[in-house]
């Protein structure tokens, strides 16, 4: 079934994809940004001279995905004060952009809290500023470490899931290089099961209605030369039913400290689907995604977005028209339910894959444990 909607698979450039960079030109430093809400139509670069246009950048989805908002947010800091701007006000505005990806807070908070020690050190503002850069490029490289420790624990967990190989992965949103300091999370799992020839299929759902999945996932996966194939979200339910698929693996924005998993609206759907078909729902995430302040999936704050985007295409490779800048899809006065993400109960979860480990079955003891253990490396 599978080859007869396989891609052309003609996107052969290099995998690595430069997501995010600091500059120091003449004129001042400054974050660029790769444009993801451009892509795949143009790779186009974003200019950030300060936090106002970054936390721009946050809100419409230019920098997106839970690991690379929190590297972005810290850039963001130490950008302000680089630049000799309230480095407070600034961190403010940066962590409430978005309030799910709890990455994001978690990284803006580490530039600033390096910022202030510096200073209370007696460091000038040069020196903070310099506190708050190495605080942000320290995170980035973490996050391609803890990027390449999930990829081998999420192999090897599928693996020992599926014995036999050839892994009929379904995932949703996207989760890749685009998202990370590395390969990304959930991606980069199935990245490393098809450089060791053990991925048979990726079904990437579209993920309506911003496409994540079908903008940047299709793209990510056609770089790397996968076997990929693009679905309809709700033409999930039937490739289940047609036993097409062996494992879903996702992202999170937020897991809360009873294992509650936040991630793209639609996830919950896949995890009911995959409970009802025996299949495992796998979550892959840094251990900066488990947020021990939140206590229940109840208490994560799940952000919603404007209805426009439920009630025109948005996407860039369309021509602009209606009141949100696209095309409008349902009468014009259409109220829509537009909650970017939804969240998982703890029971749906087969496993969580960090970079310490892996988290099966998913209780908030376990998860509780994982995180002590990582604090003391
Ligand atoms: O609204 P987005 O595109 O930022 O949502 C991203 C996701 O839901 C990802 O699945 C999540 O951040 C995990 S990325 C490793």
């Amino acid at each position: 079934m599978a080859d007869q909607h396989a891609q052309s698979g003609e996107d052969k450039r290099p995998t690595g994809i430069p997501v995010l960079r600091w500059e120091e030109p003449p004129e001042g430093p400054v974050l660029v940004l790769l444009d993801q809400t451009r892509l795949p139509a143009e790779e186009v670069e974003l200019v950030c001279t300060d936090a106002p246009v970054l936390v721009e950048a946050i809100r419409s989805l230019a920098v997106r995905g839970a690991p690379v908002l929190g590297i972005a947010g810290a850039y963001g800091v130490a950008l302000a004060a680089a630049r000799g701007f309230d480095v407070d006000d600034a961190a403010t505005a940066l962590a409430g952009a978005r309030p799910t990806a709890v990455n994001l807070s978690v990284g803006v908070r580490r530039a600033q809290a390096a910022y202030h020690t510096a200073l209370a050190a007696g460091g000038g503002a040069e020196e903070a500023a310099g506190a708050a850069l190495a605080a942000a490029r320290q995170l980035h490289r973490e996050d391609a470490e803890a990027s390449a420790r999930m990829a081998g624990h999420g192999l090897a967990l599928l693996d020992e899931l599926l014995p036999g190989g050839g892994h009929r992965v379904l995932t949703h949103c996207n989760t890749g290089a685009l998202v990370s300091g590395g390969e990304g999370t959930a991606f980069a799992v199935a990245l490393a099961a098809h450089r060791q020839g053990r991925l048979r299929r990726l079904w990437v759902d579209e993920t309506r209605p911003l496409l994540q999945g079908a903008r940047l996932t299709a793209y990510e996966a056609a770089r790397n030369d996968m076997a990929y194939t693009l679905l309809t979200d709700n033409a999930a339910g039937s490739l289940f039913a047609a036993g097409e698929v062996d494992a879903v693996l996702i992202g999170a924005d937020r897991i809360a400290a009873d294992g509650s998993v936040a991630n793209k609206v639609g996830s919950y759907p896949l995890a009911v689907l995959a409970r009802y078909h025996h299949v495992p729902f796998i979550v892959v995430a840094p251990v900066t995604t488990v947020d021990a302040d939140t206590p229940d999936g109840a208490a994560i704050e799940v952000e919603q977005r404007p209805g426009f985007e439920v009630t025109e295409v948005t996407a860039p490779q369309v021509p602009v028209a209606g009141a949100g800048g696209g095309i409008p899809v349902a009468p014009l006065g259409t109220q829509a339910y537009n909650p970017a993400f939804d969240v998982t109960p703890p029971e749906l979860v087969t496993a969580i894959v960090t970079e310490e480990g892996v988290v099966s079955p998913v209780t908030g003891e376990a998860l509780a444990e994982l995180c002590a253990r990582s604090r003391q490396v």
